[in-house]
């Protein structure tokens, strides 16, 4: 590691922090990728160095999660927004009903492209709570007969996040895993589908991963654009049209970065340790700083909060700009304060931003 550079304490939502590893190993490689004189970037996709990049990112993934045989990794582009789109074009048929559990913007937004493609209906919703918890698992409600149960595993806007998931039967569940993909271990043949931007935990923005259930592709809407059926990418190896190649090159290389970190459980147990380093200063503050979700569904990726006044709050974000903390905004629809604390973030600056919030409260309660 280059001692010499000075990193931010990165809390960004997304896009947010990379492994300085990854990106130190992409900068050697930026120029010369494996002595071709050009690099990733420059060469053709269909050429044997990209192919190994290409071929290698899947099967990585495959072995961090243990995904099954029967299911597809696909790399996609247009982000999980598209991934809203994609999911009722593709498995929402005219006479069926796709259930959706709502607990956050982003399963709002998701919702919203259904109801463009056919009936929908809402399994449950936390928004009367202001979206402050996940609902237990015997409250989802949904048919047997539907296409699908739609949820969003991690609420980057609320801070919170599904601990364990439903089970739909032969209804496919589906999940958003944007911004808690690759943060633990997580049983994938629970899902039909998961899909992800890469933008948080994955590698830099511009691929989407895609983990599809093979038998769902035979049973898709046929009568779609190529390029919006799941079944034009498996197919090809998502290799249909040019794929997001440099954002493929960097998605390995964070997966190779995750195995070095113990793989997932690895990964999951420094997650706690952060995300504990923060909430415990919440907990033990007697309501200077207050959690937005409710203990049970805290997320270990964005701990939203606010502190005790209005006034307060703007100084809190003032000077830890200051101090060198970067992102530390809550999402412009809720405001507030939240802090990412994705894989790549250091348990160093969790430390730091800790440490911060006591100095804080001690100087201004
Ligand atoms: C949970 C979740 N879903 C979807 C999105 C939208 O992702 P994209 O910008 O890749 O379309 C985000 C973006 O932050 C998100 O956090």
């Amino acid at each position: 590691m280059n001692s010499t550079i000075t990193r931010a304490f990165n809390f960004n939502a997304g896009p947010s922090a990379l492994p300085l590893e990854v990106l130190e190993k992409a900068q050697q490689e930026l120029i010369n990728y494996n002595n071709a004189g050009m690099s990733i970037m420059e060469m053709s996709h269909r050429s044997k160095d990209y192919d190994e990049v290409h071929n290698e990112a899947i099967a990585r993934l495959r072995s961090l999660y243990t995904i099954p045989e029967n299911y597809e990794v696909l790399f996609l582009q247009g982000g999980a927004s598209l991934q809203f789109t994609m999911v009722p074009m593709n498995f929402l048929k005219e006479d069926q009903t796709a259930s959706y559990v709502l607990t956050g913007s982003w399963s709002e937004k998701a919702l919203k492209e259904a109801l463009l493609f056919g009936k929908t209906a809402e399994a449950a919703s936390t928004k009367e709570n202001k979206y402050r918890n996940i609902p237990t698992l015997n409250e989802i409600r949904f048919n047997q007969s539907d296409a699908y149960v739609h949820i969003t595993s991690n609420n980057t806007i609320y801070g919170t996040q599904w601990k364990e998931f439903p089970t739909t039967g032969e209804v496919p569940l589906v999940a958003d895993m944007s911004s808690d993909i690759l943060s633990k271990p997580v049983d994938i043949s629970k899902f039909g589908i998961i899909y992800a931007g890469a933008q948080k935990n994955l590698g830099p923005s511009g691929v989407t991963v895609v983990i599809i259930r093979k038998d769902l592709l035979e049973k898709a809407n046929k009568n779609i654009p190529t390029m919006l059926k799941y079944s034009t990418h498996a197919d090809s190896n998502s290799l249909y049209n040019t794929p997001p190649t440099f954002g493929i090159y960097m998605l390995g290389e964070v997966l190779k970065w995750v195995e070095a970190q113990g793989g997932l459980e690895g990964i999951a147990k420094n997650n706690e340790e952060k995300a504990k380093l923060i909430y415990d200063v919440i907990d033990q503050s007697n309501g200077f700083y207050r959690g937005h979700a409710e203990t049970s569904s805290r997320s270990l990726m964005n701990i939203t909060f606010r502190v005790t006044d209005e006034e307060l709050e703007k100084q809190f974000l003032i000077e830890a700009k200051e101090a060198g903390f970067v992102g530390l905004n809550g999402h412009r629809s809720v405001g507030g304060c939240r802090a990412s604390t994705y894989n790549a973030v250091p348990v160093e600056a969790c430390q730091a931003l800790a440490n911060f919030m006591i100095e804080f409260q001690k100087k201004h309660q």
